[in-house]
């Protein structure tokens, strides 16, 4: 066991400087919380790479209902998060874009699944008109001339998580939340309770609660004891960057889905010209390497959409890793090791999520009350015991 010792008192120390984890700082210092971040590289992991599809709706998988309202609330507050973000980072853009979403069958086995699609919607009464093909080139006119149907879906939106990124880091900052740019390589726990972590730098901070928010890499710090976090698993997600240059414009106006041949498939076009085709799925462990096929699958695809895209500059190919719980929704809240609060396992929905798990996580740091909404998805689910692992603030 380590003895922590830090000279600045800390109530909160989160674990993890990407999306979720500076999310979640910002808005538990501005609960009056002393809040610190350690990461080597805050404002990076997925969302760096992720196109910022807002689509609760669209991306609704069967048995995922409770998912999809954790979705639907977070994209509610979408637009006051991101106002709110790029006034207190001092006028940082988010890109937050209010576009809507058309999902676009290619074929007709394709239509059949967007059919399903459209009468789950209905069922759940969300609001999503179906199209014909000929009705979607006319909101599309870049759409392939082929395409055989499409669903509408005007509050599915999109923002930029580069961007939001940005404006997190500055908004934290000024909320006077500390960064400390280093790894955390190990949690401490002293008498059955977190209570700090130790730092690649040799130091330690202590803090009266530590949430972690690493993404793929929370279930791998050393110190968490067993069975307390189940392990989030990498999964890898390519994608591409293009430029629409200014005679192309507006090239398409809403974000597009589809299903290609089977194949899922995304283009988000943003206000400032750049267009993002994503992506691959892939479970290949911690590899973020960009591989000849995804890129020609994606683009591939792409074109067979959208013919137009091959006139465009390709300007960048990245590759992500999504964090991946066993069920495939996030872990909020307290986990059964008292003092240690999880934000993470948001697999693909970490950007969508962002807002909405910043502001229940830091209702329960802040008031020791998990809210509802977040009831589903705490992290005790997963206990080998749950009767006798009992979560803890
Ligand atoms: N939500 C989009 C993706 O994970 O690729």
């Amino acid at each position: 066991m380590t003895r922590v010792q830090s000279d600045a008192r800390t109530d909160v120390l989160v674990i993890g400087g990407g999306i979720i984890g500076l999310a979640v700082a910002w808005r538990a210092a501005q609960r009056g919380l002393r809040t610190a971040v350690v990461d080597p590289s805050p404002g990076g992991g997925a969302g760096q790479v992720a196109a910022g599809m807002l689509a609760p709706v669209t991306e609704l998988q069967y048995g995922e209902e409770p998912l999809l309202r954790l979705g639907m609330a977070s994209n509610e507050r979408y637009a006051d998060f991101a106002a709110e973000l790029t006034e207190a980072s001092g006028g940082q853009d988010t890109g937050y874009r209010w576009c809507g979403t058309i999902a676009v069958a290619l074929d007709s086995d394709d239509r059949e699944e967007l059919r399903e699609l459209h009468a789950f919607h209905r069922r759940l009464g969300l609001d999503s008109t179906w199209l014909t093909g000929r009705e979607a080139r006319r909101l599309e006119p870049m759409l392939a001339p082929g395409v055989r149907g499409a669903l509408h879906v005007a509050d599915d939106h999109q923002v930029d998580g580069r961007r939001m990124l940005r404006a997190l880091l500055l908004a934290c900052e000024r909320a006077g939340v500390l960064i400390h740019r280093a790894e955390a390589v190990e949690l401490l726990v002293e008498d059955g309770r977190a209570t700090g972590a130790r730092l690649g730098t040799g130091e330690t901070v202590a803090a009266d609660r530590i949430v972690l928010a690493a993404g793929p890499h929370s279930h791998r710090l050393a110190g968490l004891p067993e069975g307390v976090l189940p392990a989030i698993r990498p999964v890898k997600g390519q994608i591409l960057r293009l430029r629409i240059p200014d005679a192309y414009r507006p090239f398409l106006s809403r974000n597009v889905r589809a299903v290609v041949r089977g194949q899922h498939l995304y283009l988000v076009p943003r206000e400032n010209g750049e267009l993002v085709i994503g992506a691959t799925t892939e479970e290949q462990g911690y590899d973020t390497t960009v591989t000849a096929g995804g890129v020609y699958e994606l683009l591939r695809d792409a074109h067979e959409l959208v013919p137009g895209i091959t006139e465009l500059p390709l300007v960048e190919t990245s590759a992500g890793l999504r964090p991946g719980s066993p069920d495939n929704a996030p872990l909020l809240g307290p986990t059964a090791l008292p003092g240690l609060v999880a934000a993470t396992g948001h697999y693909r929905n970490g950007v969508l999520l962002t807002p909405v798990t910043a502001d229940l996580v830091s209702e329960y740091l802040a008031t020791g009350e998990l809210p509802d909404l977040a009831q589903p998805f705490t992290p005790t689910r997963f206990s080998p015991d749950r009767s006798t692992t009992k979560a803890s603030a």
